[in-house]
């Protein structure tokens, strides 16, 4: 069952109800929405209910890939969740996913763990488990529910996340179609890991109990966004040196949504417009491993990506990691 070119046959999001303004923010901690949206461009956010997990998210958001792709749950025989926000230490999310959209048993499921660069994580996986000719359709999710590893006193990080998930699903290019993953680069810096992370939880100091640190995000905020800047940079540079690819032929830019003033400056170093940048991190905020797939996904259904379109994917986070994709429509 081998197949010389794999493509993203289908897309699909899933946003919770729940909107949270920026002056919604301002009666939780110290901030105004002039003071956020100045320094990100975030507007709002959405916030998932208290009974709605990550994996419900994800579900919701395969669903609709599926459907998008014209695939059935038995179709797909490898799943992939990208998810700093687990339903559970034990098992994978995928395998809760897995049940939730009756996928059949013979589907190798499992999560990735490389924060907001997840989703770029888990497409190369996926797309090289399917070119090892073992695995036929793949579904890669990125779903997070931030707002439960968020300090809602802390309001250097709770303004900045958000709840959401998006999905693709993969598999051979259909017959006269252009569509192709064309490349993916991963990268990781570990000696960097207390720049962005959730020092309290782990087995390193499992909660709870004295003085075990918060299992709440922790970030220093300047640091994390010159690293970002300057790896997002290379990233995309390397990537369409690999690909043979000039900045100028890409249609579309999908960065991982963090901040406008990051995506401003990646424009500006691959001397691109900002209109070839796509950006809904106004009504979403950062949400992590889901970022870019919801952003695909409303590029796709709002016309901005078009098949035959060339796409840059471009992501960083925790870890660090970072790491960049390019994708024909
Ligand atoms: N509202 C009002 N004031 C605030 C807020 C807030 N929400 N947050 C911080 N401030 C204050 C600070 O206390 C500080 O005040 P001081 O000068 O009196 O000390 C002042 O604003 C400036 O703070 P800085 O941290 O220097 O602000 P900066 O301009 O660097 O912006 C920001 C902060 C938006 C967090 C920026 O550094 C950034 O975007 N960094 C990258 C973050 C990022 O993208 N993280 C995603 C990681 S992806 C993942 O894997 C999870």
């Amino acid at each position: 069952m081998s197949a010389s070119s794999f493509a993203l046959l289908g897309t699909g999001a899933y946003v919770p109800e729940r909107v949270m303004t920026n002056e919604d923010m301002a009666k939780v901690v110290d901030t105004s929405d002039d003071w956020i949206f100045s320094r990100t461009g975030i507007k709002e956010r959405r916030i998932a209910a208290e009974d709605e997990q990550t994996s419900d998210m994800a579900t919701a958001a395969a669903k609709v890939a599926l459907e998008d792709a014209r695939l059935t749950p038995d179709q797909i025989d490898l799943l992939i969740v990208a998810t700093l926000t687990p339903d559970l230490p034990m098992p994978s999310t995928a395998c809760i996913v897995q049940a939730k959209l009756g996928l059949p048993h013979r589907a190798a499921c499992f999560d990735v763990s490389a924060a907001c660069s997840g989703f770029v994580y888990a497409l190369d996986t996926a797309w090289a488990m399917l070119q090892s000719g073992r695995y036929r359709h793949a579904l890669v999710i990125g779903a997070e529910k931030l707002s439960t590893v968020l300090d809602w006193s802390d309001r250097t990080t709770c303004v900045l996340f958000g709840d959401a998930a998006g999905a693709v699903v993969i598999g051979p290019t259909p017959e006269g179609s252009k569509a192709e993953i064309v490349g993916t680069k991963l990268y990781s810096e570990g000696e960097n890991t207390e720049l962005l992370w959730i020092p309290g939880g782990g087995s390193a100091h499992p909660a709870p109990g004295p003085d075990v640190p918060p299992r709440f995000m922790q970030m220093k905020g300047r640091e994390v966004f010159k690293f970002a800047v300057r790896e997002m940079e290379d990233a995309a540079r390397d990537i369409l040196e690999q690909c043979g690819v000039s900045a100028d032929e890409v249609d579309c830019v999908v960065p991982h949504q963090a901040n406008l003033r990051i995506i401003d400056s990646i424009a500006k170093f691959l001397k691109l417009p900002s209109d070839r940048f796509f950006v809904n991190l106004e009504l979403y905020g950062n949400t992590s491993a889901a970022s870019i797939p919801l952003a695909i996904d409303e590029a796709r259904r709002s016309g901005r990506i078009k098949d035959g379109s060339l796409s840059l994917l471009v992501a960083f986070g925790a870890g660090l990691t970072y790491g960049s994709a390019l994708v024909r429509w």
